[in-house]
């Protein structure tokens, strides 16, 4: 394989079974599986598809893990009831609500994620868990942003003085990363739909992490030379899986490169699991 790719999927199998061998240890020890509950709203193929990736792995890694489907029509006061059932199940160690929710329920997304017990938010997106990365506290950091900052220290990049440009703003991507990136002493710059001349960051960045729902979103004219690109985006055209960056127009000019699928999708997941066992860990020690 060309030695630009950043190889998400080779390094989240690696992770995986690493942290299978964990579990298994600790499964002895204790005698309790970790499991995994997530909440699945509405009939989005797309979301249906990660669920059952998530799941999958889960099985592989050795975590137990349920789906709870929802009709898309659902109460916000129901879907609240069931994410107390959740929170009040000893045998449930991980809660993960799948976004993006049905249109109807789009602006309860922040009451039913404080809703979830933060001991419990695998995803890290309860306001007690946002908030603590605002001390630099990811223990269970946003799966995504996590995925990235891991991809890129596996790889050896450098992120201490680096110019990091990332497009998105949004809770799950570019918010957590501000600060995840701050940790490690990366100078960051966020970039959104009304920011004006955008070119004038993007050619200068260092990094890239682009997750803007537009495919060929960064051309090699858009880039500096030997620029590392981190494509988060997941857009089918066609049936076919790509991200933001037209891959083949960049991969002569850029540094390192993430692709589209196998890069930071199975690294989300690797890490949706990894947040799983610290859950489990933190529940079963102190029963
Ligand atoms: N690989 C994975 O595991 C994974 C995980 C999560 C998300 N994703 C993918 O990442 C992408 C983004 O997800 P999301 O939930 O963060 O989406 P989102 O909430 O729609 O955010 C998109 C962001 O891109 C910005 N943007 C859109 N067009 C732009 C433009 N022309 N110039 C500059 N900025 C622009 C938006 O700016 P405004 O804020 O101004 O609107 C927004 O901040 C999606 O393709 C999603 O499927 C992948």
């Amino acid at each position: 394989m060309n030695n630009k790719i950043l190889d998400g999927k080779k390094l989240a199998n690696k992770l995986n079974l690493e942290l299978k061998k964990k579990i298994k240890e600790a499964v002895e020890k204790t005698g309790i599986i970790p499991k995994l509950a997530t909440i699945l709203i509405g009939e989005d193929p797309a979301s249906k598809v990660y669920v059952n990736i998530k799941h999958r792995t889960c099985k592989e890694v050795g975590i137990n893990s349920k789906i709870v489907e929802l009709d898309k029509h659902i109460s916000k006061e129901m879907i609240l009831n069931e994410i107390d059932k959740l929170n009040n199940d000893p045998s449930i160690h991980g809660i993960l609500l799948q976004i993006p929710l049905p249109e109807s329920l789009k602006n309860d997304v922040p009451e039913l994620l404080e809703k979830i017990s933060p001991l419990k938010d695998v995803d890290g997106l309860n306001p007690i868990n946002k908030g603590k990365l605002f001390d630099y506290i990811e223990e269970s950091g946003p799966c995504t942003p996590k995925g990235i900052i891991s991809i890129l220290e596996h790889n050896d990049i450098e992120l201490k003085g680096k110019d990091v440009v990332i497009i998105n703003r949004s809770n799950l991507v570019g918010k957590p990363l501000i600060f995840m990136l701050l940790k490690r002493n990366a100078t960051v710059t966020i970039c959104h739909t009304s920011t004006k001349d955008i070119d004038r960051y993007i050619q200068k960045a260092d990094i890239i992490i682009v997750a803007v729902r537009k495919p060929k979103f960064i051309t090699k004219e858009r880039i500096k030379e030997g620029a590392i690109i981190i494509d988060v985006g997941i857009n089918r055209i066609e049936g076919k899986l790509c991200g933001d960056v037209d891959f083949e127009d960049v991969l002569d000019k850029c540094g390192k490169i993430t692709p589209v699928p196998g890069g930071i999708g199975p690294m989300t997941v690797a890490m949706l699991c990894e947040n799983t066992f610290t859950l489990y860990k933190k529940q079963t020690e102190a029963s």
